[in-house]
């Protein structure tokens, strides 16, 4: 069976991603430098799996660390999730963002191919369709103009790895723009472990209802959508996983470039979310309105017909789904990882 390697692996997508491989037969071996994550998650994952997991400690902008990996394991295929995702922050920090984020991929990029390995699924993201698209979202869309650094290193590491591709006629590349994951394993055992106050709206109203936060304030309810409250394609972190396991099936047997949305189709409004997390859990989850939160759209949503006819993958959870399974997870593990 061939070996996937997870740059970044011990994050939110990547653990869950490494339980959906290890489950399909694939070997998975894990490099992280933990800026993000930390080793109890991979601990985590080979518990779940019962398998256990190579895993390297280090900074994938390495490239000697990356060559190491790389003679040390006959790799077949990489996904690339290292890297920073915080906006807010890369507004602040935005010389980071790129540094960390187009330099893994360089250093990914150059040691692949000092080891011959032609095969590359990459973490994009719904944000580079930018703010000039009409929802729902197609893959051929032109990138936009995104409002934040953090976006437009996506659209850079895009094109970068497009321009690789058209230069290497072997390499095989397969872009994934995630929408907005949410929702954890339903063990309960991993899920998302955000440093500080959490930015996105999942892990803020877990918290809120955990009593680790007061209230949650709803980003303005004035948009131009059926309760005034922004709309996002939430998406179950397990269904996301297992898209990445039929795309690695697609970019071990292709070559060139591939782009496909990883979303449900159907938006939800930041009210419908608070709404089903408190019906399902049976939990209150107190908010207020606020302003709007600057940069944000009304509405993101994808058009998943492509992933549907080209991977045979489509969602199975739906919002239930994904906040009982968020709450199962910050209800056993009310601190993260820290227990
Ligand atoms: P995450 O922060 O949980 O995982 C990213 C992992 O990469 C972390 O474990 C972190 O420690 C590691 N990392 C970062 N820089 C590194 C470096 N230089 N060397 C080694 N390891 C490094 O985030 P996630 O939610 O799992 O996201 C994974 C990928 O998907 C990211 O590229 C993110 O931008 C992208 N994405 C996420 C979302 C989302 O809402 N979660 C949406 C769209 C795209
Ligand atoms: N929201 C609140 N209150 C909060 C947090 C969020 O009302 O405390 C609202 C936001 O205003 C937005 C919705 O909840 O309307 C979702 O917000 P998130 O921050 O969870 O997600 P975004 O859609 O803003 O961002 C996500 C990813 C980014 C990615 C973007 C586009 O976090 O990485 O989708 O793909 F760039």
């Amino acid at each position: 069976m061939s070996t996937v390697l997870l740059a970044g692996g011990a994050g939110y997508i990547g653990s869950h991603t490494a339980v959906e491989l290890l489950a399909a037969g694939y070997d998975v071996v894990i490099a992280d430098n933990y800026s993000n994550s930390c080793p109890e998650a991979v601990k985590r994952v080979e518990e779940i799996s019962g398998k256990s997991v190579r895993t390297y400690e280090c900074d994938i902008k390495d490239s000697a660390e990356l060559d190491r990996i790389f003679s040390e394991n006959s790799i077949d295929a990489v996904i690339h999730f290292a890297g920073l995702k915080a906006v807010g922050e890369s507004v602040a920090k935005p010389v980071l963002y790129y540094r960390n984020n187009i330099d893994t991929t360089l250093s990914l990029l150059e040691s692949m191919e000092r080891a011959g390995v032609k095969r590359i699924i990459f973490s994009s993201s719904a944000t580079v369709y930018g703010e000039e698209n009409p929802v729902p979202y197609t893959e051929e869309m032109p990138r936009g103009t995104c409002t934040n650094p953090y976006g437009w290193t996506k659209v850079m590491m895009e094109q970068i790895l497009e321009d690789a591709a058209r230069a290497d006629k072997e390499l095989a590349v397969v872009l994934l723009r995630y929408f907005n994951p949410i929702g954890a394993h339903p063990s309960g055992r991993i899920g998302e472990d955000p440093q500080g106050i959490p930015n996105n709206l999942m892990p803020y109203v877990s918290q809120v209802a955990v009593g680790r936060r007061e209230k949650l304030t709803i980003f303005g309810n004035d948009y131009d959508t059926p309760d005034g409250t922004a709309r996002r394609d939430y998406i179950h972190v397990v269904d996301l996983a297992k898209g990445h396991v039929k795309a690695i099936g697609y970019v071990l047997e292709h070559s060139g470039v591939e782009v496909f949305n990883l979303g449900t189709g159907t938006p939800y409004s930041v009210t419908e979310i608070v709404d089903t997390f408190e019906k399902v859990n049976g939990v209150p989850v107190p908010h207020v309105y606020g302003e709007r939160r600057p940069g944000d759209l009304p509405e993101s949503y994808a058009n998943a017909d492509k992933a549907l006819a080209v991977l045979g993958w489509q969602t199975e959870k739906d919002l239930s789904d994904m906040c009982r399974d968020a709450w199962n997870w910050q209800k056993n593990n009310p601190n993260g990882y820290n227990k």
